[in-house]
């Protein structure tokens, strides 16, 4: 009778032992894989900087192109409403300690550090930063280049992160990619697809008023400066179109951008409308019967550059 009894408890200690061991194993791999996912997810935001800045062709480059271009760019923090850099001095004391590790997305979670849109929240992030982290790609005289903005939207099931990138006019869309989202394989998540990013490339942002210019509009209702939606992903398509407009608007990056472009002597006004056809007629997003007219989107030709003076730039804004 005492036998099944010791059985039984053999049998209890050993799934014990066993359930030990594998939490044990578990917790280990756990804190021993923390560092490489937190690396390639780093690794992941510096490829898709680069991609929205025309620098990394996922087909046919490599991490190691990716470590070498990001050193391009300098990391800069901005005050959104203000529209201009923090300095060291200025981001310890509002508690940003290192400019390099500061995510502006779990800024949103702080209440010193981001604000409530309430009603007026056409993104649907529910709060703002009031200090977003860009990259900028300064040219050999040290004057902006190009500059990398995040941004943040919801799509359909859930918060879509990218960044756009603005040529040095901060108007002319270089590009843009999209690194996370909920968004369907095959649907909304073809805002992925190069083919739909490119047809982003050459247009403007804001128009001679500084009004924001551009969106997505529904497939196959062609608007200048505007991008053609992706057919069976309206949804996702909209979503897109309100965070651009968030982003580029008074509440997003505008007062930064009207500043730098003031700063480097460059106007809205300046900008030279240019045909620019060759990237939208052989999209596969082109509409049949639209025309090149509809297709053409202005890109800007500076017609005065000034030398920037007093450019507010911090100066140990690299990261690795
Ligand atoms: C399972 C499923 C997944 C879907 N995923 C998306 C999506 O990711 N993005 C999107 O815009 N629409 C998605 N839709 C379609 C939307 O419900 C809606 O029909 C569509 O956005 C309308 O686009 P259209 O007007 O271009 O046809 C999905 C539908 C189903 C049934």
């Amino acid at each position: 009778m005492s036998k099944p009894k010791s059985n039984n408890m053999k049998t209890v200690s050993v799934a014990l032992t066993l359930c030990l061991v594998c939490s044990v194993l578990v917790s280990a791999a756990a804190v021993g894989l923390k560092p490489s996912q937190v690396e390639n997810a780093r690794l992941d935001r510096n490829k898709n900087i680069l991609v929205a800045a025309g620098m990394f062709d996922p087909a046919k480059d490599t991490n190691d192109d990716v470590a070498e271009r990001f050193k391009d760019f300098d990391v800069e923090i901005v005050d959104l409403k203000a529209g201009d850099y923090l300095d060291d001095d200025a981001l310890s004391a509002v508690g940003i300690d290192d400019r390099n590790a500061y995510d502006a997305s779990q800024a949103t979670k702080n209440q010193a550090l981001s604000e409530d849109l309430g009603a007026n929240d056409p993104a649907s992030i529910g709060r703002v930063p009031k200090y977003a982290k860009v990259y900028v790609k300064n040219d050999d005289a040290g004057d902006p280049e190009m500059i990398v903005l995040p941004i943040q939207g919801y799509g359909l099931w859930g918060t879509i992160y990218g960044f756009l990138t603005l040529e040095s006019d901060m108007n002319t869309i270089k590009g843009i990619s999209f690194y996370e989202h909920k968004e369907t394989p095959g649907l909304g998540a073809r805002i992925e697809e190069p083919k739909w990013r490119a047809t982003w490339s050459g247009i403007h942002s804001y128009d001679e008023n500084g009004e924001v210019a551009t969106g997505v509009t529904k497939a196959g209702n062609p608007k200048d400066n505007w991008i053609d939606g992706i057919s069976g992903a309206t949804l996702t398509s909209r979503g897109v179109s309100n965070m651009i407009q968030f982003w580029l608007g008074e509440q997003g990056y505008k007062p930064y951008l009207d500043a730098q472009r003031k700063e480097s002597g460059k106007t809205l006004e300046s900008t030279d409308a240019v045909a620019r056809q060759s990237l939208h007629q052989n999209s596969p997003y082109q509409k049949l019967g639209q025309t090149d007219a509809a297709l053409t989107h202005s890109v800007t030709k500076l017609a005065v550059i000034v030398p920037a003076a007093n450019v507010t730039t911090a100066t140990n804004g690299k990261e690795a």
